[in-house]
């Protein structure tokens, strides 16, 4: 199995989970010594995915993870889904000024979007792209629940103080790093991914 694998991501809360499913696999994550502007032009996770992986490849030469994820409302017509990093920005629902965090601005955008709404099933996915010299491997995992009424706990990253998971009492952000990574989609897409790079020869 390969020993190295650069991360495609300068996403802090990304870099701390993505570090953390790796651990004890055998394979050594490295940093990017600078980061390169990716414009995520394409219209699925897996192509975003694909395009971080290959613009990293292509300017390092080594082998590349490239991870897109974000959150799926079916209610809102799959938004903030590729969007979920700058959904705060978009024009679709209105732009929510950015007082406070990226985060905390897409939060508040998907709240008000929400207001009323009965129907508040969403999933989190990911999709992570390996590019090696000769082939490229993906996979993808996904972690069903809702999205809540006000954010709780301080936990993670993103949208998950909103996010409860299916079966559980507490949101994404009240979870232990361990738990969520159990149940994470992010947890699930890695360790398929991880199946799949120990078939290599
Ligand atoms: P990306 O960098 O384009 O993949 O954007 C990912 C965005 O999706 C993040 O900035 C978060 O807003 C959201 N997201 C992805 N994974 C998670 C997670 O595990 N918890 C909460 N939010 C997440």
């Amino acid at each position: 199995m390969l020993s190295r694998l650069l991360l495609a991501t300068t996403n802090r809360g990304k870099i701390r989970e993505l570090v953390r499913l790796f651990e004890g696999s055998g394979v050594e994550l490295l940093l990017p010594e600078r980061e390169l502007d990716v414009e995520e032009k394409g219209g699925s996770f897996f192509e975003n995915a694909y395009l971080k992986a290959k613009a990293y490849y292509e300017a390092f030469r080594m082998p590349t993870l490239g991870e897109d994820s974000g959150l799926v409302v079916p209610a809102l017509e799959g938004y903030p889904g590729i969007y979920s990093s700058r959904f705060y920005s978009l024009e679709w629902g209105g732009v929510e000024p950015l007082e406070g965090s990226r985060d905390r601005a897409n939060i508040r955008k998907l709240l008000r979007l929400m207001e009323g709404l009965q129907d508040r099933k969403a999933y989190f996915l990911t999709c992570a792209v390996v590019c090696l010299d000769n082939a490229g491997l993906w996979a993808e995992g996904r972690c069903y629940g809702e999205v809540l009424r006000e954010p709780r706990g301080e936990g993670g990253f993103g949208y998950d103080p909103i996010f409860q998971p299916e079966g559980y009492t507490k949101s994404m952000a009240e979870l232990r790093p361990e738990e969520k990574d159990l149940l994470s989609h992010r947890g699930k897409a890695i360790r398929r991914l991880l199946e799949l790079l120990k078939m290599l020869k």
